[in-house]
């Protein structure tokens, strides 16, 4: 948790943003936090993870807490019930509720169930409630039935105009409030970022055991074990589900049953969550020889260019998006360097031939959520109010296509994939418009996949990598520390 300054101050500006309507008509701001989800009975939870609006704003990292922000008298409450003598048997004795949310700075808290009647009472006196669109099902049900309506409703974003649920008037997750969170969440703060940082440090610990335990004859699981204790000894856990596999052409490849074999590329795609719940996210890619064959480094040099060439165009003032469009022109020179596309690379970059090869964007942004606030809405998240999502095939899946600010936190993660049943699918619908030269493609049949992913900080005059060191990443580089470890 942070210095308790840091919460009331965010919570002040949010207030602050907060102000489209005259003072006196803004209403409350409500954050169920998340409550504990069962594996299988009541009791038998998954590991408690806090909503992450929440603990961006009230800091508090338990289950059955709820918050409201009165925008028109700035009162601030916590809601919770303190622990009885039966939770102290089972979870041993707990801070009060008062406590904790004194420990953030809000002087108020009251009972859970005082939450719902305040939320009731601010739709009796037609007052507008804003709230962010849950993510669990649980928030959703409860939102739902707290304000009277469908839980379709709450889980989509539009701007609020005064409806509360009364009079007949459907209810969304609110637009203005889902808008100030994201300006907020979207530049990170310098004890954000030292978290980041953290978690970027225990994510090079898990890339590092897992590439020396990339030997023929282990086996993924075993190396996803090690990978994984390394960031529950260190942090809280993995970020997002791992991905590691020598079938990396399906990009988010969670089955780890394969043995490492000789003349395969192993792309290993995880990251970190430190304690207090800022992620990392990297991926490498690693001949499971310990040397790659001429046609794995030709394509891997491809894609290590085009991570560097991400890093070294991304500053402020220039746009992901067109980040993104210079790494598909690189990508495509050096395809058409192997033979595999053929013809005007404008032309190519603008018929989005290189979705072919890379069907996913250059990166999303990184804080308390790997993919962060992807649930507040991906294109409120990662598009200015300027533009607009293409439809593409690899740029539309780009989720951080914004105009870069200092304090922005994204990744940089090029990958060419060769997809036996995209190739086929373009090549039957002649969607390549010609640019793609089928026959020589027939040689990468069983080739896999290679992503490269940094996570990068946006500073006022460039950028950083984030992390005390960053992972070997330069083809001669990787052989070397791979024979070195496997001595
Ligand atoms: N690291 C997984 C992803 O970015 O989707
Ligand atoms: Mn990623």
């Amino acid at each position: 948790m942070f210095d308790t300054d840091v919460y009331v101050r965010r919570r002040k500006t949010l207030i602050g943003k907060m102000s489209s309507a005259p003072q006196g008509r803004r209403g409350i701001a409500i954050f169920p936090g998340n409550a504990e989800a069962p594996q299988n009975y009541r009791g038998n939870d998954y590991r408690f993870r806090q909503e992450s609006s929440f603990l961006y704003f009230w800091g508090i990292d338990e289950p059955g807490y709820a918050a409201i922000l009165d925008l028109d008298s700035g009162q601030e409450t916590v809601y919770a019930d303190d622990v009885d003598i039966a939770d102290i048997i089972w979870m041993g004795p707990q801070p009060s509720v008062q406590s904790k949310a004194e420990r953030v700075g809000v002087a108020r808290s009251a009972p859970a169930s005082e939450f719902g009647k305040a939320v009731a009472a601010a739709k009796s006196q037609g007052r507008t409630v804003h709230f962010l669109p849950p993510s669990r099902y649980y928030n959703t049900l409860l939102l739902s039935s707290l304000l009277g309506v469908p839980a379709e409703a709450v889980r989509k974003t539009a701007p609020v105009q005064g409806g509360t649920g009364c009079c007949g008037k459907a209810v969304t997750a609110s637009e203005e409030l889902v808008r100030a969170v994201i300006s907020m969440r979207l530049i990170k703060e310098p004890c954000e970022i030292e978290e980041i940082d953290k978690a970027c440090g225990i994510g090079w610990l898990m890339h590092t055991e897992a590439r020396r335990g990339c030997r023929p004859g282990a086996r993924e699981q075993d190396i996803v074990g090690r990978m994984e204790g390394i960031t529950i000894s260190k942090g809280w856990g993995v970020s997002f589900t791992t991905i590691l596999s020598q079938n990396g052409e399906t990009l988010h490849n969670h089955s780890h049953h394969q043995t490492i074999t000789p003349g395969r590329l192993l792309l290993i795609d995880a990251g970190a969550e430190s304690n207090t719940h800022y992620a990392s996210d990297f991926t490498r890619t690693y001949p499971c020889s310990g040397k790659f064959t001429t046609q794995q480094r030709e394509i891997y040099d491809i894609v290590e260019s085009c991570n560097e060439l991400a890093f070294s165009l991304s500053k402020p003032g220039i746009t992901y998006r067109q980040i993104h469009l210079a790494v598909a022109r690189h990508m495509l020179e050096g395809l058409s360097g192997l033979g595999i596309v053929r013809g005007d690379i404008d032309e190519m970059v603008a018929e989005g031939t290189a979705g072919l090869f890379m069907p996913h964007g250059l990166g999303h942004n990184m804080g308390i959520d790997v993919h962060d606030m992807e649930d507040l809405g991906e294109d409120l998240v990662g598009y200015d109010e300027d533009q607009k999502r293409s439809s593409q095939l690899g740029l539309g899946s780009l989720r951080m296509a914004r105009r870069l600010c200092p304090g922005h936190v994204i990744t940089d993660e090029p990958g060419i994939y060769f997809i036996p049943a995209l190739i086929r699918k373009w090549k039957i619908e002649g969607t390549d418009k010609g640019f793609v030269n089928f026959p020589a493609l027939e040689k990468y049949h069983g080739f896999g996949g290679i992503r490269l992913e940094d996570d990068v900080l946006i500073t006022e005059d460039g950028a950083r990598r984030l992390g005390p060191e960053r992972l070997p990443i330069k083809s001669d580089e990787i052989e070397s520390i791979m024979a070195e470890e496997r001595l």
